[in-house]
């Protein structure tokens, strides 16, 4: 039995309408915030460390704090006075449940008027472990009397962009996983767009969406790189045992590595494929493909 009807009508007007943003100084975060400011909203931007309080600043946050998502003081504290959330999560982190309970907890307790929650495809996986925790604090939210919306995310095509300038350098494009793996690789941009789309709109309340882009293996993605950029580019599997010494020399703690370990293999079988139909209507026009991300990134790098 539904007690209070407002919670799900979004009706409480008299708030400000400040927007808080987890995990604001990561990949995610830094691309919905600048997505956010760039549509006019007042951001309040969270995150974990002082040094990265500057660079959002920079990107025009109205205002920024330091807290960490398992301590439930600073979650409060973050939320104070904020009409809604977009919630991002730390990637693979092994307090998924603890943060997930306490943004929720504090959001009731401050009365929020909207919560959205950046999840990832797939949670019903149990075989993809940091997938499957989220899967956990999504039925947290479906009880939580806020009205939400889950979007359900696939992996970024900007998750390449590290390597690059390396691509280009050995004509190589290596990902730890099969080169003929399908995955529903989604532009960064778009879920940005679409972010904003469902917080302005409360008639996405209630709804959990599958953000996803056009399928595409590691084979495809080298051809349509050779094909732009005008360069011999061949699809490579790393193997996983040198993608862990390579991630460990970088300084991924051990749980990161234990999922990833995992993730991999699953990805070998399985790939990680979603429906880009809903990103399509949420957009209202098609999902950015691999080729114009493309050339997008190969015209900023020129
Ligand atoms: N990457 C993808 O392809 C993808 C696709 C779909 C969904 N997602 C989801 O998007 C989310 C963010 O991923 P990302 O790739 O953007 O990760 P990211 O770049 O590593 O950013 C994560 C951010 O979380 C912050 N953080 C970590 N632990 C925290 C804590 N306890 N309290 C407060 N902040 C904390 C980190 O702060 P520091 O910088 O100070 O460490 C970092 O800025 C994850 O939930 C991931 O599952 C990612």
């Amino acid at each position: 039995m539904v007690k209070d009807v407002t919670v799900f009508l979004n009706l409480n007007r008299k708030r400000p309408k400040m927007i808080l943003v987890t995990c604001a100084a990561g990949k995610t975060g830094k691309a919905i915030v600048g997505a956010l400011v760039g549509a006019g909203y007042p951001v309040r931007a969270m995150v974990r460390t002082e040094k990265s309080l500057e660079s959002l600043k920079k990107l025009g946050v109205k205002e920024a704090l330091v807290g960490n998502l398992a301590l439930f003081e600073d979650v409060l504290r973050a939320t104070e006075n904020i009409c809604s959330v977009y919630y991002i999560a730390p990637n693979m982190d092994p307090n998924e449940r603890l943060n997930g309970k306490n943004i929720i907890t504090a959001c009731q307790a401050q009365k929020v008027s909207r919560f959205v929650f950046h999840s990832v495809l797939h949670t019903q996986v149990e075989a993809l472990p940091h997938h499957w925790e989220r899967h956990f604090v999504e039925q947290s939210i479906l009880n939580a009397k806020i009205p939400f919306t889950i979007l359900q995310v696939g992996s970024y095509m900007q998750n390449m962009l590290p390597a690059w300038g390396q691509m280009l350098e050995t004509g190589i494009h290596r990902m730890a996983y099969d080169v003929d793996a399908p995955m529903s690789l989604v532009d960064l941009d778009d879920v940005s767009e679409a972010a904003v789309k469902v917080l302005a709109d409360a008639s996405y309340a209630n709804g959990i969406f599958e953000i996803a882009g056009p399928i595409i293996s590691l084979k495809q993605k080298a051809q349509i790189l050779s094909e732009v950029l005008k360069i011999e580019v061949s699809a490579e599997k790393e193997a996983l045992e040198d993608f862990l010494r390579h991630g460990k020399s970088l300084g991924f703690n051990d749980f990161t590595l234990s999922m990833m370990s995992k993730m991999f293999p699953y990805y070998d079988e399985n790939g990680l494929v979603g429906c880009d139909k809903t990103l399509g209507w949420i957009l209202g026009r098609s999902p950015t493909s691999f080729e114009a991300f493309v050339r997008r990134t190969a015209a900023s790098f020129s």
